[in-house]
């Protein structure tokens, strides 16, 4: 078959990790009979220098045309001090909200052969911990209305929370739909005893598990949620959440895997569509110098293959090829501990694809 995918480098580390990527795609295209055709667009702080804008519209036309988009990173401190419409990281909600990119699947995995690099205690953790993040992408206080006013105490400055049952109702079902392939449990984190949003959330949430009897579902506030993360992560099998939740639990969650230089993500719209990137940021300091680990992204393309493209074998190939790899002791920089061999960007990306 035949895929067109846009693909945003990014700054930073992004085009070295995006160019091992595509080799791994070519690789399995040869391999599998597919046909991947790229198409490098704009987006970040690259954009803001080239074009003055950190997402062109010709980004969006592209992407738009694509059948999935695959993303490196954007942002770094060249960038930071520009206003916040102006900044790289409005490319990323320009994106989202462009494309219609509501749900966003973060699984923090802990690959067997980076058990040492969990930080918490082997008895919470046993040999093995899949938690998948399921977080709402475009909507909540990420979208809402903003400002600023004068209040009781002079100057003041606003964000809200809103969600409308479409949006809730759609997010829930990805979750349930992911749990019905994995361990059938469904925790859904809010702050119902706050926040009327949570409340029409949980409502919601209620009324999706019907369609699945077989899910066992638990709500937990967020507060808790992010104690038991750590107290007893093993409980979790899909967490669905809100937007600004989502954001900072899955960074928690990516953290008991002990090194987000390994996490992939997908966030989807309607349909196949979807945008494919590594959890990490730009990492500034190591760019263009073959040191930056390209797993996340290489993992982000399987993610890639699996929601987008409906090729589960060849995704399975990527991550078994990934997990190959690690066994045989090879590691970059970011996931190196004592005993196993230190390579570059390029080589790791090469000793996945001779292992495809
Ligand atoms: C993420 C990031 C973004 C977010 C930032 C960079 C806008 O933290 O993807 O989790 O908050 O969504
Ligand atoms: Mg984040």
């Amino acid at each position: 078959m035949n895929f067109n995918i846009a693909t945003i480098p990014g700054d930073g580390i992004g085009p070295d990790i995006v160019e091992q990527t595509i080799l791994v795609l070519d690789k399995i295209g040869e391999k599998y009979g597919h046909r991947f055709n790229f198409t490098e667009v704009l987006a970040g702080g690259v954009a803001i220098d080239k074009t003055g804008e950190p997402l062109p519209q010709e980004t969006i036309d592209i992407c738009k045309k694509s059948d999935a988009v695959l993303l490196g990173a954007v942002g770094g401190p060249k960038w930071d001090n520009l206003p916040g419409d102006k900044r790289p990281e409005k490319a990323l909600l320009g994106l989202r909200g462009e494309l219609g990119l509501f749900a966003n699947l973060r699984p923090a995995l802990l690959h067997k052969p980076l058990k040492d690099a969990c930080p918490l205690k082997a008895e919470i953790i046993g040999d093995s911990l899949d938690i998948l993040v399921v977080r709402e992408l475009t909507g909540g206080i990420y979208f809402g209305e903003r400002g600023r006013r004068t209040g009781k105490y002079g100057e003041e400055a606003y964000d809200t929370e809103t969600y409308s049952v479409k949006e809730v109702e759609r997010i829930a079902r990805v979750g349930f739909e992911a749990a019905m392939k994995r361990n059938k449990k469904v925790t859904s984190v809010d702050k119902a005893n706050i926040l009327e949003s949570s409340r029409l959330w949980r409502a919601v949430v209620e009324e999706v598990a019907k369609d699945y009897p077989q899910v066992e579902l638990n709500h937990m506030y967020v507060d808790n949620a992010a104690m038991q993360l750590i107290r007893n992560p093993k409980q979790f099998d899909v967490i669905v959440t809100s937007n600004m939740f989502g954001d900072i639990l899955s960074d928690e969650a990516s953290m008991l895997t002990g090194s987000i230089g390994m996490l992939p993500s997908a966030s989807l719209a309607e349909g196949s569509f979807g945008l494919y990137e590594p959890i990490h940021g730009s990492a500034p300091d190591i760019a263009g110098q073959n040191k930056a680990n390209p797993i996340a992204t290489i993992l982000s393309a399987a993610m890639m293959l699996r929601y987008s493209f409906g090729l589960e074998e060849e995704a399975q190939a990527i991550e078994n090829a990934v997990t190959k790899v690690l066994e045989q002791g090879y590691r970059t920089g970011d996931i190196m501990s004592e005993g196993m061999k230190l390579v570059g960007t390029k080589e790791i990306g090469q000793l996945i694809i001779n292992e495809l």
